[in-house]
C-alpha cells in the first residue's frame, strides 16, 4: 500500500494545506505530526477560504480520519476555538472522526509568557510565531512536559502543573520582571479544555497502524518547512521541531516503511516570516510585486512575508534530507507579468568558491551571493491551466528547468488558490 507524506522544502507556507486538502480525497487517515498553532495552512473550496493551525487539511472531505499526532504541541483553547468555528460554519462533515494523541505535548500559559517575553528582550530575534511553540518543546526534551493523558488524569495534571509553575514563576518574574501566573487559575481552565477533548483523546499510533492493516491509504502532513527544521535548517533561526520527513515516524507513531512517496511543496519563488538569512531576498520592485500579488502575509500572525527568487540550493537539501520522490510547483501562476525570472543555482562565497549545499555556519551563509540563471518570464494569466500543455512555452520551461536541476519529477503544478485551480500531473498514491 502506498501512503504519502508532504513536506515542505523552504521555509513554510509554501502551500502545503493546499496540497494535503487535494491529496485528501485519495487517503483515508490524515496525520499532522510535528509543529503547532505556528502553522497556518490554507484551503480553498469553491471560493471559501479555512485556515487551519492544528486540525489536519483533510477535515473538509468526508469519510476520512484526521489525526494530531503525539509529535505535535497543541494549545488546547486554539484547538477548541478551531473545532467551534468549524462546526458554527457547518463545513465538519458528520462522518469525518477527529482524534487527538494522548501522548501529545500540551503549550502552558507559561511557555507562551516565555516565548514572547524571550523574543521582546533577544538582540538577535528568531521572529517566533510567539505561541508558545519553544519552550513547549524544552519542557518536552526536559522531561517537564505536561502530555494530553496527563491532562485528563486530574491529580497527575495538578502535581506536575504546580511543580513546574513554581520554576515557571521564578524564572517568569526574576529573569524578565514579568508578573507570575496563578496555578488555581490555570488549573480550573485547563481542566474545562480536558473535559471538552476528552472524546477526541486515543491512542492514534493504534488507530493508524489498524487502518493501515485494513489497506487504507495514510496521509501525513509536515507543518512548516525543511529549513526551519532543528537540525538541518538555518540555524537559530528555525522552529523547534523536525520538519523533514523523518519526523513522521516518530510524531506519528509509525515505521519508515510506511513512507513510500514524499511529496515536497516548493513555491515557485521562495517566501521566509520571521529573521534568519535569505540568500535570494529582493528588497525591490520585484520583491514588492511578489508580495502584493501572492498575498504573502503571514496566516497565524499576519506579518508580511519577505520574497525571493526560487532557490534551488535549498530545494535540494529539502530533497536530501527527506528522499523527497516528487515535487509539487505552487503559486506559479504569481510569477505571470515579471519581464524575467531568475533561479539560484549556487552560492558564491567573498573568496570566490561556489557552493552547491546550504552551510551551517549562519556567518557564512550570510556573506555568500546568489549564482543566478535567468530567464524570459510570460504574461498570459494561467489560473485556468489544467494541463501542461494549457501552459505559455516559458512557463512550461521554468518548471521543466526546476525538474532539471533537482532531479526529481513535478507531480503537481499549482495555478491558483483553489482546491481545482491545480495541474494534477500523477497521483502520489499511485494509479
Ligand atoms: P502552508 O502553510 O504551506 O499550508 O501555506 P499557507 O496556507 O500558509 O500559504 C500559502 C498561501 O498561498 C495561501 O494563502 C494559499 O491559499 C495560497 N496558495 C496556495 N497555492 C497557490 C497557488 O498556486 N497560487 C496562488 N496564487 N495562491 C496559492
Ligand atoms: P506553516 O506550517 C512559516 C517560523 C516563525 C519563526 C520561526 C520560529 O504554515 O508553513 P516558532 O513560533 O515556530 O518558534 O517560530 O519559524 N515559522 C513559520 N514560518 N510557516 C510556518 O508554518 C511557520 N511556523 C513557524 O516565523 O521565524
Ligand atoms: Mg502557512
Amino acid at each position: 500500500m502506498t501512503n504519502v507524506a508532504v513536506i515542505g522544502t523552504q521555509w513554510g507556507d509554501e502551500g502545503k494545506g493546499k496540497v494535503v486538502d487535494l491529496y485528501a480525497e485519495k487517503a483515508h487517515v490524515i496525520v499532522r505530526f510535528q509543529g503547532g498553532n505556528n502553522a497556518g495552512h490554507t484551503l480553498v473550496v469553491r471560493g471559501e477560504k479555512t485556515i487551519l493551525h492544528l486540525i489536519p487539511s483533510g477535515i473538509l472531505h468526508n469519510n476520512k480520519i484526521c489525526i494530531i499526532g503525539n509529535g505535535v504541541v497543541i494549545d488546547p483553547g486554539v484547538l477548541i476555538r478551531e473545532i467551534d468555528q468549524l462546526k458554527a460554519r457547518g463545513v465538519l462533515p458528520a462522518d469525518t472522526k477527529l482524534f487527538i494523541s494522548d501522548r501529545a505535548h500540551v503549550i502552558m500559559p507559561y511557555h507562551k509568557s516565555i516565548d514572547t517575553e524571550r523574543e521582546s528582550r533577544l538582540a538577535n530575534k528568531i521572529g517566533t510565531t510567539g505561541r508558545g511553540i519553544g519552550p513547549c518543546y524544552e519542557d518536552k526534551i526536559s522531561r517537564q512536559g505536561i502530555r494530553i493523558c496527563d491532562l485528563l488524569d486530574k491529580e497527575v495534571f495538578r502535581e506536575r502543573l504546580m511543580s513546574n509553575l513554581e520554576e515557571k514563576n521564578f524564572y517568569l518574574t526574576r529573569r524578565f520582571d514579568a508578573d507570575p501566573l496563578d496555578g488555581e487559575q490555570i488549573f480550573s481552565e485547563y481542566l474545562s479544555y480536558a473535559e471538552y477533548l476528552k472524546p477526541f483523546v486515543a491512542d492514534t499510533s493504534l488507530i493508524i497502524a489498524e487502518e493501515a492493516r485494513k489497506g487504507k491509504k495514510i496521509l501525513f502532513e509536515g507543518a512548516q518547512g525543511t529549513h526551519l527544521d532543528i537540525d538541518h535548517g538555518t540555524y537559530p533561526y528555525v522552529t523547534s521541531s523536525n520538519t523533514t520527513v523523518g519526523n513522521a515516524c516518530c510524531g506519528a507513531g509509525v515505521g519508515p516503511g510506511m513512507l513510500n512517496n514524499v511529496i515536497g511543496i516548493c513555491k515557485a519563488y521562495t517566501t521566509r516570516v520571521g529573521e534568519g538569512p535569505f540568500p535570494t531576498e529582493l528588497s525591490d520592485d520585484i520583491g514588492r510585486y511578489l508580495q502584493e500579488t501572492g498575498q504573502e502575509v503571514g496566516t497565524t500572525t499576519g506579518r508580511k512575508r519577505r520574497c525571493g527568487w526560487l532557490d534551488v540550493v535549498l530545494v535540494n537539501h529539502a530533497i536530501r534530507t527527506s528522499g523527497i520522490t516528487g515535487l509539487a510547483i505552487t503559486k506559479l501562476d504569481v510569477l505571470t507579468g515579471l519581464e524575467r525570472i531568475k533561479i539560484c543555482v549556487g552560492y558564491r562565497t567573498p573568496s570566490g568558491e561556489i557552493l552547491d549545499a546550504v552551510p551551517a555556519n549562519m556567518k557564512v551563509l550570510l556573506a555568500c551571493e546568489p549564482v543566478y540563471e535567468t530567464s524570459d518570464g510570460w504574461s498570459e494569466p494561467i489560473n485556468q491551466a489544467r494541463s501542461l500543455e494549457e501552459l505559455p512555452k516559458n512557463a512550461r520551461r521554468y518548471i521543466e528547468r526546476i525538474e532539471v536541476l533537482t532531479g526529481v519529477p513535478l507531480v503537481l503544478v499549482s495555478v491558483g488558490a483553489g482546491r481545482e485551480e491545480t495541474i494534477v500531473l500523477k497521483n502520489p498514491f499511485g494509479g
